[in-house]
Protein backbone atom coordinates (compact mmCIF):
# COMPACT_ATOMS: atom_id res chain seq x y z
CA UNK A 1 0.00 0.00 0.00
CA UNK A 2 1.72 3.34 -1.63
CA UNK A 3 -0.46 5.32 1.49
CA UNK A 4 1.22 3.63 4.19
CA UNK A 5 4.68 3.40 2.93
CA UNK A 6 4.22 7.26 2.29
CA UNK A 7 3.54 7.35 5.85
CA UNK A 8 6.07 5.81 7.24
CA UNK A 9 8.56 8.42 4.98
CA UNK A 10 6.44 11.13 6.11
CA UNK A 11 7.09 9.45 10.48
CA UNK A 12 10.86 9.57 9.10
CA UNK A 13 11.32 12.77 7.67
CA UNK A 14 9.67 14.75 10.57
CA UNK A 15 11.61 12.92 13.30
CA UNK A 16 15.05 13.58 11.44
CA UNK A 17 13.92 17.56 11.04
CA UNK A 18 12.66 17.83 14.56
CA UNK A 19 16.34 16.25 15.88
CA UNK A 20 17.63 18.76 14.16
CA UNK A 21 15.63 22.00 15.62
CA UNK A 22 17.61 23.98 17.67
CA UNK A 23 15.09 26.91 18.40
CA UNK A 24 11.55 27.97 18.83
CA UNK A 25 11.20 29.80 15.25
CA UNK A 26 12.85 25.98 13.12
CA UNK A 27 10.29 23.96 15.85
CA UNK A 28 7.63 25.99 14.03
CA UNK A 29 8.27 25.51 10.50
CA UNK A 30 8.32 21.91 11.18
CA UNK A 31 5.18 21.79 13.07
CA UNK A 32 3.69 23.95 9.48
CA UNK A 33 5.26 21.31 7.43
CA UNK A 34 3.89 18.01 9.01
CA UNK A 35 0.71 19.80 11.10
CA UNK A 36 -0.49 22.69 8.86
CA UNK A 37 -3.72 23.00 7.31
CA UNK A 38 -1.67 22.53 4.47
CA UNK A 39 0.68 19.80 5.86
CA UNK A 40 1.68 16.64 4.98
CA UNK A 41 -0.75 14.65 6.94
CA UNK A 42 -3.63 17.03 6.57
CA UNK A 43 -3.64 16.37 3.17
CA UNK A 44 -3.75 12.53 3.34
CA UNK A 45 -6.60 12.87 5.78
CA UNK A 46 -8.43 15.36 3.12
CA UNK A 47 -7.74 12.57 0.80
CA UNK A 48 -9.11 9.47 2.63
CA UNK A 49 -12.60 9.67 0.39
CA UNK A 50 -10.21 8.81 -2.58
CA UNK A 51 -9.28 5.52 -1.06
CA UNK A 52 -10.93 1.72 -1.21
CA UNK A 53 -12.87 1.11 1.74
CA UNK A 54 -10.21 -1.49 2.90
CA UNK A 55 -7.59 1.33 3.14
CA UNK A 56 -9.15 4.11 4.58
CA UNK A 57 -9.55 2.69 8.24
CA UNK A 58 -6.14 1.75 8.05
CA UNK A 59 -4.69 5.25 6.60
CA UNK A 60 -7.23 7.02 9.05
CA UNK A 61 -6.06 5.41 12.09
CA UNK A 62 -2.50 5.46 11.42
CA UNK A 63 -2.41 9.26 10.45
CA UNK A 64 -3.99 10.32 13.15
CA UNK A 65 -1.63 8.38 15.63
CA UNK A 66 1.29 10.21 13.32
CA UNK A 67 -0.67 13.91 14.06
CA UNK A 68 -0.71 13.07 18.05
CA UNK A 69 2.51 11.42 17.89
CA UNK A 70 4.09 14.67 15.84
CA UNK A 71 2.10 16.92 18.20
CA UNK A 72 3.95 15.53 21.62
CA UNK A 73 7.19 15.82 20.24
CA UNK A 74 7.37 19.32 18.90
CA UNK A 75 5.85 20.04 22.62
CA UNK A 76 8.46 18.09 24.07
CA UNK A 77 11.46 19.73 21.97
CA UNK A 78 9.78 22.96 23.12
CA UNK A 79 9.86 22.82 26.24
CA UNK A 80 13.30 21.43 26.42
CA UNK A 81 14.39 24.61 24.09
CA UNK A 82 12.61 26.85 26.62
CA UNK A 83 14.46 25.26 29.50
CA UNK A 84 17.69 26.23 28.78
CA UNK A 85 16.23 29.90 28.92
CA UNK A 86 16.43 32.69 26.31
CA UNK A 87 18.40 32.09 23.55
CA UNK A 88 19.71 33.47 20.06
CA UNK A 89 15.98 33.05 19.24
CA UNK A 90 15.22 36.32 21.32
CA UNK A 91 18.15 38.26 21.37
CA UNK A 92 20.31 37.27 18.30
CA UNK A 93 23.34 35.72 19.81
CA UNK A 94 23.55 33.03 22.46
CA UNK A 95 23.57 34.71 25.48
CA UNK A 96 25.27 32.38 27.26
CA UNK A 97 28.72 32.64 25.85
CA UNK A 98 31.28 33.93 28.60
CA UNK A 99 31.71 37.37 27.34
CA UNK A 100 34.53 39.60 26.41
CA UNK A 101 36.30 41.77 29.37
CA UNK A 102 36.37 45.35 28.36
CA UNK A 103 40.32 45.97 29.08
CA UNK A 104 41.05 47.11 32.24
CA UNK A 105 42.70 50.60 33.11
CA UNK A 106 45.43 51.07 36.35
CA UNK A 107 46.73 54.03 38.22
CA UNK A 108 50.12 55.14 36.60
CA UNK A 109 53.07 53.82 39.28
CA UNK A 110 53.23 57.92 40.22
CA UNK A 111 50.06 58.22 41.01
CA UNK A 112 50.38 55.38 43.02
CA UNK A 113 53.40 56.35 45.04
CA UNK A 114 51.87 59.74 45.58
CA UNK A 115 49.16 57.80 47.07
CA UNK A 116 50.65 55.83 49.23
CA UNK A 117 53.05 59.08 50.59
CA UNK A 118 49.68 60.93 51.30
CA UNK A 119 47.67 57.96 52.72
CA UNK A 120 51.15 57.54 55.63
CA UNK A 121 50.57 61.53 56.26
CA UNK A 122 46.81 61.51 56.04
CA UNK A 123 46.89 58.80 58.88
CA UNK A 124 49.45 60.80 61.14
CA UNK A 125 46.64 63.43 61.28
CA UNK A 126 48.19 65.90 58.43
CA UNK A 127 46.29 67.77 56.28
CA UNK A 128 47.02 68.08 52.45
CA UNK A 129 46.91 71.00 50.20
CA UNK A 130 47.87 72.03 46.79
CA UNK A 131 49.33 74.97 45.38
CA UNK A 132 49.97 76.41 41.84
CA UNK A 133 52.82 76.12 39.56
CA UNK A 134 53.57 79.52 38.20
CA UNK A 135 55.24 81.22 41.35
CA UNK A 136 56.75 84.56 42.15
CA UNK A 137 60.12 84.97 43.05
CA UNK A 138 58.85 85.71 46.29
CA UNK A 139 57.28 82.83 47.15
CA UNK A 140 59.36 80.43 45.23
CA UNK A 141 62.65 81.92 46.91
CA UNK A 142 62.47 85.62 49.20
CA UNK A 143 60.51 84.36 51.87
CA UNK A 144 61.90 80.81 52.06
CA UNK A 145 65.14 82.53 52.85
CA UNK A 146 66.89 82.10 49.37
CA UNK A 147 69.24 85.37 48.85
CA UNK A 148 69.59 86.58 45.32
CA UNK A 149 72.74 85.09 45.03
CA UNK A 150 72.05 81.59 45.54
CA UNK A 151 72.60 79.24 42.60
CA UNK A 152 69.04 77.85 42.10
CA UNK A 153 67.96 81.65 41.66
CA UNK A 154 70.29 81.47 38.32
CA UNK A 155 68.27 81.46 35.30
CA UNK A 156 70.14 78.36 34.32
CA UNK A 157 68.42 76.85 36.97
CA UNK A 158 64.77 77.91 36.93
CA UNK A 159 62.18 78.50 34.35
CA UNK A 160 61.71 81.70 34.02
CA UNK A 161 58.05 83.12 32.44
CA UNK A 162 58.65 87.03 32.48
CA UNK A 163 59.68 89.49 35.02
CA UNK A 164 58.94 87.62 38.32
CA UNK A 165 57.16 85.06 37.48
CA UNK A 166 58.60 81.38 37.26
CA UNK A 167 58.07 77.66 37.07
CA UNK A 168 58.21 76.28 40.85
CA UNK A 169 61.43 74.76 41.63
CA UNK A 170 60.09 72.77 44.25
CA UNK A 171 57.01 72.61 46.35
CA UNK A 172 58.55 74.81 49.64
CA UNK A 173 56.81 77.67 47.74
CA UNK A 174 53.15 76.38 49.39
CA UNK A 175 54.52 76.21 52.81
CA UNK A 176 54.50 80.42 52.50
CA UNK A 177 51.12 80.03 51.28
CA UNK A 178 49.83 78.14 53.60
CA UNK A 179 51.49 80.35 56.29
CA UNK A 180 50.02 83.50 55.13
CA UNK A 181 46.71 81.84 55.59
CA UNK A 182 46.75 80.17 58.73
CA UNK A 183 47.82 80.30 62.05
CA UNK A 184 49.64 77.53 63.78
CA UNK A 185 49.09 74.98 64.79
CA UNK A 186 49.11 72.66 61.95
CA UNK A 187 50.45 69.70 59.94
CA UNK A 188 49.98 69.48 56.25
CA UNK A 189 52.15 68.15 53.10
CA UNK A 190 52.18 70.10 49.94
CA UNK A 191 52.18 67.25 46.75
CA UNK A 192 52.74 68.46 43.74
CA UNK A 193 54.63 69.00 40.03
CA UNK A 194 57.93 71.40 39.96
CA UNK A 195 60.37 72.11 37.32
CA UNK A 196 64.11 72.89 36.65
CA UNK A 197 65.63 73.22 33.47
CA UNK A 198 67.82 69.73 33.64
CA UNK A 199 68.85 68.24 30.59
CA UNK A 200 66.86 65.04 30.44
CA UNK A 201 69.10 61.89 31.13
CA UNK A 202 67.97 58.58 32.86
CA UNK A 203 67.96 60.52 36.43
CA UNK A 204 66.80 63.54 35.29
CA UNK A 205 63.74 65.12 34.23
CA UNK A 206 62.53 68.81 33.31
CA UNK A 207 58.99 67.99 35.08
CA UNK A 208 59.05 65.94 38.55
CA UNK A 209 56.80 65.55 41.74
CA UNK A 210 57.44 66.65 45.24
CA UNK A 211 55.70 66.39 48.66
CA UNK A 212 56.60 69.35 50.78
CA UNK A 213 55.54 68.77 54.73
CA UNK A 214 55.36 71.03 57.42
CA UNK A 215 54.04 71.11 60.92
CA UNK A 216 53.99 74.10 62.89
CA UNK A 217 53.13 74.59 66.99
CA UNK A 218 54.44 75.65 70.40
CA UNK A 219 56.90 73.56 70.98
CA UNK A 220 57.82 71.24 67.65
CA UNK A 221 61.39 69.40 68.40
CA UNK A 222 63.81 67.79 66.70
CA UNK A 223 63.03 64.81 68.09
CA UNK A 224 59.30 65.19 66.59
CA UNK A 225 60.55 65.56 62.84
CA UNK A 226 62.86 62.50 63.58
CA UNK A 227 59.72 60.24 64.81
CA UNK A 228 57.26 61.55 62.24
CA UNK A 229 60.07 60.65 59.12
CA UNK A 230 60.87 57.81 60.63
CA UNK A 231 57.12 56.37 60.70
CA UNK A 232 56.71 57.44 57.21
CA UNK A 233 60.27 55.57 56.05
CA UNK A 234 58.84 52.18 57.90
CA UNK A 235 55.55 52.87 56.82
CA UNK A 236 56.64 53.35 53.05
CA UNK A 237 59.42 51.05 52.50
CA UNK A 238 59.41 48.21 55.72
CA UNK A 239 58.97 48.05 59.36
CA UNK A 240 63.31 46.60 59.43
CA UNK A 241 64.27 50.40 57.48
CA UNK A 242 66.70 51.54 59.51
CA UNK A 243 66.87 55.69 59.21
CA UNK A 244 70.11 57.78 59.68
CA UNK A 245 70.42 61.61 59.41
CA UNK A 246 73.39 63.71 57.94
CA UNK A 247 74.05 67.54 58.44
CA UNK A 248 73.20 69.92 55.56
CA UNK A 249 72.36 73.24 54.77
CA UNK A 250 68.86 74.41 53.31
CA UNK A 251 68.14 78.39 53.68
CA UNK A 252 64.57 77.70 54.79
CA UNK A 253 65.77 75.66 57.85
CA UNK A 254 68.37 75.20 60.31
CA UNK A 255 69.24 72.66 61.33
CA UNK A 256 68.84 70.63 58.15
CA UNK A 257 69.38 67.19 57.52
CA UNK A 258 69.59 64.93 54.37
CA UNK A 259 67.82 61.66 55.06
CA UNK A 260 68.97 57.97 54.19
CA UNK A 261 66.70 55.07 54.34
CA UNK A 262 68.87 51.66 54.99
CA UNK A 263 69.06 50.32 51.75
CA UNK A 264 65.82 48.43 50.46
CA UNK A 265 67.42 46.11 48.03
CA UNK A 266 70.56 44.99 49.83
CA UNK A 267 69.64 45.54 53.91
CA UNK A 268 72.46 47.48 54.13
CA UNK A 269 75.09 45.25 53.20
CA UNK A 270 76.30 47.64 50.08
CA UNK A 271 75.25 46.88 46.31
CA UNK A 272 74.74 48.63 43.00
CA UNK A 273 71.71 50.58 43.71
CA UNK A 274 73.07 51.85 47.32
CA UNK A 275 76.84 52.39 45.23
CA UNK A 276 77.67 49.72 48.02
CA UNK A 277 77.32 52.74 50.91
CA UNK A 278 73.81 50.67 52.35
CA UNK A 279 71.96 53.79 52.56
CA UNK A 280 69.82 55.48 49.78
CA UNK A 281 68.97 59.36 50.50
CA UNK A 282 65.23 60.22 50.20
CA UNK A 283 64.50 63.18 51.04
CA UNK A 284 65.64 66.80 52.85
CA UNK A 285 64.27 68.45 56.15
CA UNK A 286 64.86 70.53 58.70
CA UNK A 287 63.97 72.91 61.65
CA UNK A 288 61.91 75.88 59.77
CA UNK A 289 64.12 78.67 60.06
CA UNK A 290 63.26 81.92 61.68
CA UNK A 291 63.38 83.80 58.79
CA UNK A 292 60.55 82.08 57.33
CA UNK A 293 58.63 82.22 59.77
CA UNK A 294 59.59 86.50 59.48
CA UNK A 295 59.05 86.71 55.88
CA UNK A 296 54.79 85.26 56.87
CA UNK A 297 54.52 87.56 59.96
CA UNK A 298 54.54 85.01 62.53
CA UNK A 299 56.01 85.53 66.06
CA UNK A 300 59.17 83.35 65.69
CA UNK A 301 59.35 83.47 69.72
CA UNK A 302 55.98 81.89 69.91
CA UNK A 303 56.05 78.88 67.35
CA UNK A 304 58.41 76.04 65.91
CA UNK A 305 58.47 73.90 63.21
CA UNK A 306 59.81 71.06 61.23
CA UNK A 307 59.35 70.85 57.21
CA UNK A 308 60.51 68.36 54.83
CA UNK A 309 60.54 67.80 50.44
CA UNK A 310 61.10 64.66 49.10
CA UNK A 311 60.58 63.52 45.15
CA UNK A 312 58.08 61.40 44.80
CA UNK A 313 60.11 59.85 41.30
CA UNK A 314 62.78 58.84 43.43
CA UNK A 315 60.65 56.74 45.60
CA UNK A 316 58.41 54.83 42.92
CA UNK A 317 62.17 54.02 41.11
CA UNK A 318 63.66 52.53 44.20
CA UNK A 319 60.58 50.63 45.45
CA UNK A 320 60.18 48.97 41.74
CA UNK A 321 63.69 49.07 41.01
CA UNK A 322 63.02 51.21 37.77
CA UNK A 323 66.44 52.74 36.29
CA UNK A 324 65.36 55.35 33.93
CA UNK A 325 62.94 58.73 35.04
CA UNK A 326 62.13 58.87 31.46
CA UNK A 327 59.51 55.51 31.84
CA UNK A 328 57.29 57.52 33.82
CA UNK A 329 56.57 60.09 31.30
CA UNK A 330 56.93 57.90 27.89
CA UNK A 331 53.36 56.28 28.28
CA UNK A 332 54.55 52.71 26.83
CA UNK A 333 51.73 50.84 27.76
CA UNK A 334 53.84 47.93 28.22
CA UNK A 335 55.59 49.62 31.29
CA UNK A 336 52.35 50.87 32.31
CA UNK A 337 50.90 47.65 32.64
CA UNK A 338 53.40 46.33 35.04
CA UNK A 339 52.08 48.53 38.13
CA UNK A 340 48.96 46.73 38.98
N1 LIG B 1 63.02 72.18 48.58
C1 LIG B 1 64.08 71.21 48.67
C2 LIG B 1 64.48 70.77 47.27
O1 LIG B 1 63.74 70.95 46.35
C3 LIG B 1 63.63 70.00 49.47
C4 LIG B 1 63.45 70.32 50.91
C5 LIG B 1 64.52 70.18 51.79
C6 LIG B 1 62.25 70.80 51.41
C7 LIG B 1 64.39 70.47 53.13
C8 LIG B 1 62.10 71.09 52.75
C9 LIG B 1 63.19 70.93 53.60
O2 LIG B 1 60.95 71.54 53.27
O3 LIG B 1 63.05 71.23 54.92
O4 LIG B 1 65.54 70.23 47.11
Amino acid sequence: MDILKKLTQIREEFHRAAGEARDLKGLESIRTKYLGRKGELNSILRNLSSLSGEEKPIVGKEANVLKKLFTETLEKIKQEIEDKGPSEEIYGFDVTLPGVPPPEGNAHPLTRTLSRICEIFVSLGFKIMEGDEIETEFYNFEALNIPLDHPSRDAFDTFYIRDKYLLRSHTSNVQIHLMQKQEPPFQVIMPGRVYRPDAVDASHSFMFHQVEGLMVSDNIRFSDLKGVLLLFCRSMFGEDINMRLRPHFFPFTEPSVEVDISCIICGGSGCRVCKGSGWIEILGAGMVDPEVFKAVGYDTSACTGFAFGMGVERIAMLMHGIEDIRLFFENDIRFLNQFR
